[in-house]
């Protein structure tokens, strides 16, 4: 791996291989907003796929939802994103950029050096009007969260899932925040995916289900190939804690522009419960039957971006190699991740060898992500895998036509494998099982 992933290499790998293009391009683009092409949408569907399976399919105590971005402007009153969800911003006099005030350091802009404004609190959240009529009384807000959604459905929850504490709420989906300064790629944007649990506990619980989902979170990221010294944890002081927060650490992970949130995990205590039952007047304490007592439930928060997993995920999977004499840059993803599981590969567009390679190609579509590529060299077609990631590329040659047996390439270690066709489908199976292939994976040794 080179020292330090560059950002300007990654994103114009993105753009190249079809992972990430800027928004409405052809118009010049939107600040900070960004599309997600063919690659990327299967990498970012597989990473939110591995995070619903560790935190809701693999556990009995977390249920799933899915709640709505607009929601009634009464939940952001009692969850204090109206009066405290801002940052403070200087405007420079001159070029008219905005910063944060905490980004600047010797009261002169950035940009220009151009004198700066006072500092003024500036909310993050999106302002829209439900129906026709734009007044006061319609104003309601793009969610900038997820977890709110959990909160106020927390009682519906419980009735209908009939679990019992300790039970988390997940939740995926699109959050909204007029963020003052973006930048880094997709590392902050205005719209962005959350992936957030909620997890509901007894009171005096919490400290240990913290620490339980503090390791929890840090691991998964490692179990799916980010490299240990490229994550740390960083606990929060107390001057930091948001209002809600009992306590909090971060996921940090070694950006290119240096240690910053992947993650944040808090002991939010029972903070939104207690505010959602005084704006709104229910009730959301819990009758819990095995202590006989009742209690409002403290919450522990992992909250993740979708958007900024995705960046780690490939930086971190970022390579060049020199490869019999050539240079490669590949991209070590895990196979979970990897947004094409198999390459099918003819020897080179053929007559003879195109219905057997298609056939295959047939054979393995229900079961992987598979991509079919008969143009250019085989070498070149190798390097355009390697480059977004693929696992295994299947080549169908001459000699396939006669025994009926395919090759392997194994996309980290280079290593060759031949199978009968008949076998093939079992035996790509097992590998993303973890079956050695003749040399050990890149991907596996990290996952050691
Ligand atoms: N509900 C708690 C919460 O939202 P947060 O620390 O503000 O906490 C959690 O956000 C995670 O969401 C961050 O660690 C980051 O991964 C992601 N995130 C937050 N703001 C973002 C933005 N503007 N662009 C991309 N991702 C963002």
């Amino acid at each position: 791996m080179p020292d330090k992933v560059d950002m300007e290499k990654i994103v114009s790998l993105c753009k190249r291989r079809g992972f990430v293009f800027p928004s409405s391009e052809i118009y010049g683009g939107l600040g900070s907003c960004w599309d997600y092409g063919p690659m990327g949408v299967e990498l970012k569907r597989n990473i939110k796929d591995a995070w619903w399976k560790a935190i809701v399919q693999e556990r009995d105590d977390v249920v799933g939802i899915d709640t709505s971005i607009m929601m009634h402007p009464g939940v952001w009153a009692a969850s204090g994103h109206v009066d405290s969800f801002a940052d403070s911003m200087v405007e420079c006099k001159s070029c008219h950029l905005r910063w944060k005030a905490e980004e600047v350091t010797n009261q002169k802009c950035p940009k220009c050096s151009g004198e700066l404004t006072e500092p003024r609190m500036f909310n993050l959240m999106f302002k829209t009007f439900m129906g026709p009529v734009e007044e006061e009384a319609s104003t309601v807000y793009l969610r900038p969260e997820t977890a709110q959604g959990m909160f106020v459905n927390f009682e519906n929850v419980v009735t209908t899932s009939r679990k019992r504490l300790p039970l988390g709420i997940a939740q995926i989906g699109k959050s909204f925040r007029n963020e003052i300064t973006t930048g880094n790629f997709i590392f902050r944007t205005r719209e962005f995916e959350h992936m957030e649990l909620e997890y509901f506990v007894k009171p005096g619980t919490d400290e240990s289900w913290f620490d339980f989902w503090v390791k929890e979170r840090f691991e998964w990221y490692i179990k799916l190939g980010i490299r240990q010294e490229n994550l740390r944890l960083r606990q929060h002081s107390k001057e930091e804690l948001a209002h809600y927060a009992k306590d909090c650490y971060d996921i940090e992970y070694l950006f290119p522009m240096g240690w910053s949130e992947l993650e944040g995990i808090a002991n939010r205590a029972d903070y939104d419960l207690t505010q959602h039952a005084k704006y709104s007047g229910k009730d959301l304490s819990y009758y819990d039957g095995e202590s006989s007592e009742r209690y409002v439930p403290y919450v522990i928060e992992p909250s993740a971006g979708v958007d900024r997993s995705f960046l780690a995920f490939l930086i971190d999977a970022y390579d060049e190699e020199e490869v019999e004499g050539e240079r490669r840059a590949v991209l070590h993803f895990h196979p979970l991740l990897a947004p094409i599981k198999v390459a099918v590969l003819p020897l080179s567009r053929n007559e003879k060898l195109t219905p057997l390679a298609k056939e295959v190609y047939k054979q393995l579509c229900p079961s992987f992500m598979t991509y079919y590529d008969d143009s250019q060299s085989i070498g070149r077609r190798y390097r355009r895998q390697d480059e977004i990631g693929t696992p295994f590329c299947v080549t169908i040659d001459f000699e396939s036509l006669e025994d009926n047996q395919v090759t392997i390439r194994e996309r980290d270690s280079l290593a060759q494998i031949r199978v009968p066709i008949t076998e093939l489908e079992q035996t790509l199976q097992a590998k993303f099982k973890g079956e050695p292939f003749e040399k050990t994976p890149l991907w596996a040794t990290r996952q050691k």
